[in-house]
């Protein structure tokens, strides 16, 4: 993974009270000690699951759902997996019964997440699925050892896994949230732990990551009254669900009222795929307020590349130009194309990260960058990253609402 950085930021000052609060928050936050953790038990769990089931299907929202979307989403197009997952994430009644058509209910394992275990969306979904499949065989339960939902799994006998220790809903996808759906479909969750360790290696013990991170994440936060928008613009259609999970990462953790003072703050993520944005929300970074960063990201080796054929068209002889070239090159060449013609705008701060190829190691790499650079960011603009108490509010009301409905 390369990361260059198109702006210059040298507050050293900054970069070390940074560096030493997130060396400090590693005793209470649970996820920075999840690419060190044993998986045997979820090869064990995994081998527990009937052979006759065909498919995998996640009951959860936000963080316990977006994190194993983003990582399947990005390595179903390359890899044959064994089982497919599938996410039933919104009460949106057309959106349940779609899912539902596509499943064999006797061949299709439910994993109801909730690490709270009273998560509205959940659990009107699961009541309605387990109307039409009342064998608690089918159904794994994870959720925070003692919920509810744990009690509850217990009493009809189905199996139970727990999250580990102050690990929160979104950064969650590196424990048994992400790990066990990926699991079940065949995924390398040894790659993606792998990925991460040496993200996390690399920041921690003075590694090309220490310095990047930390010089992009007090960027961030000292400008983050004027840049307060931050766009991902990746160049592949396999991030799109990366993006997903990189906007509840950014938006939840960090748009916040401040620790220590009476101001809201925050830093709003945009998710865009190139080249598709190209031609549509570029024109607003390009000419638009300037008020965002880019972070571009490529991928180096796409594997099973096409070509362009040697094909000339009659009056579109100028289109030539694209003959015998790879879509690959055609791709990176677009995206290095954008970043000439933003870098020379002079006030749109960009940066871009490479990385090598479609695989679990790789996502494993920039999951854990993102959750890294969102500790650093949300510590330097002084919020609480871990918690969502605007989240909250909403939930409250519409439990009063369903109480007199
Ligand atoms: O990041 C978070 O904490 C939230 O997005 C939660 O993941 C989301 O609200 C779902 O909560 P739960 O897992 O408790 O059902």
């Amino acid at each position: 993974m390369i990361n260059k950085l198109y702006f210059e930021s040298k507050d050293k000052e900054i970069e070390k009270r940074a560096f030493k609060a997130i060396k400090r928050e590693q005793d209470t936050i649970g996820y920075y000690s999840l690419p060190s953790q044993n998986i045997d038990y979820i090869e064990d769990y995994c081998n527990s699951i009937d052979d006759n089931i065909e498919a995998i299907a996640v009951i959860g929202i936000g963080g316990s759902s977006l994190g194993a979307k983003a990582v399947y989403e990005f390595i179903k197009p390359v890899e044959e997996l064994s089982r497919k997952l599938y996410f039933f994430e919104s009460t949106d009644p057309i959106n349940i019964k779609n899912l539902l058509d596509k499943i064999d209910l006797d061949k299709t394992h439910f994993l109801v997440i909730s690490k709270s275990g009273t998560t509205v969306e959940t659990f009107s979904i699961y009541k309605y699925i387990l109307s039409l499949q009342p064998d608690n065989k089918n159904y794994t339960f994870i959720t925070d050892p003692n919920s509810s939902l744990e009690k509850y799994a217990k009493e009809i006998e189905a199996k139970v896994l727990h999250l580990p220790d102050s690990v929160g809903g979104r950064f969650s996808v590196l424990s048994v949230v992400g790990l066990v759906p990926l699991a079940l479909c065949g995924i390398d969750i040894d790659g993606l732990i792998k990925g991460a360790k040496s993200v996390q290696n690399s920041f921690f013990q003075k590694g090309y990551l220490e310095d990047i991170l930390l010089k992009k994440a007090s960027f961030y936060a000292k400008n983050h009254a004027r840049y307060n928008i931050n766009c991902i613009f990746a160049y592949s259609e396999s991030l799109k669900y990366f993006c997903e999970w990189y906007v509840q990462l950014w938006g939840e953790s960090l748009g916040k009222r401040q620790r220590h003072s009476a101001f809201n703050v925050g830093l709003t993520p945009i998710g865009l795929i190139g080249p598709k944005d190209q031609h549509s929300f570029l024109q607003l970074i390009m000419e638009g307020t300037r008020n965002k960063s880019v972070t571009f990201i490529q991928i180096k080796d796409f594997q099973n590349d096409i070509e362009i054929p040697d094909i000339s068209l009659p009056h579109l002889e100028s289109l030539d130009t694209l003959n015998n070239l790879s879509f690959s090159k055609l791709i990176n060449m677009q995206c290095n194309s954008l970043i000439e013609a933003l870098d020379a705008q002079k006030d749109i701060p960009l940066d871009n990260i490479i990385l090598e190829k479609v695989d679990s190691q790789t996502i494993g790499k920039l999951i854990y960058y993102y959750e890294l650079l969102t500790s650093l960011v949300g510590e330097l603009i002084d919020v609480d990253t871990y918690n969502q108490p605007g989240v909250e509010v909403a939930k409250v009301i519409l439990k009063e609402k369903l109480k007199e409905k």
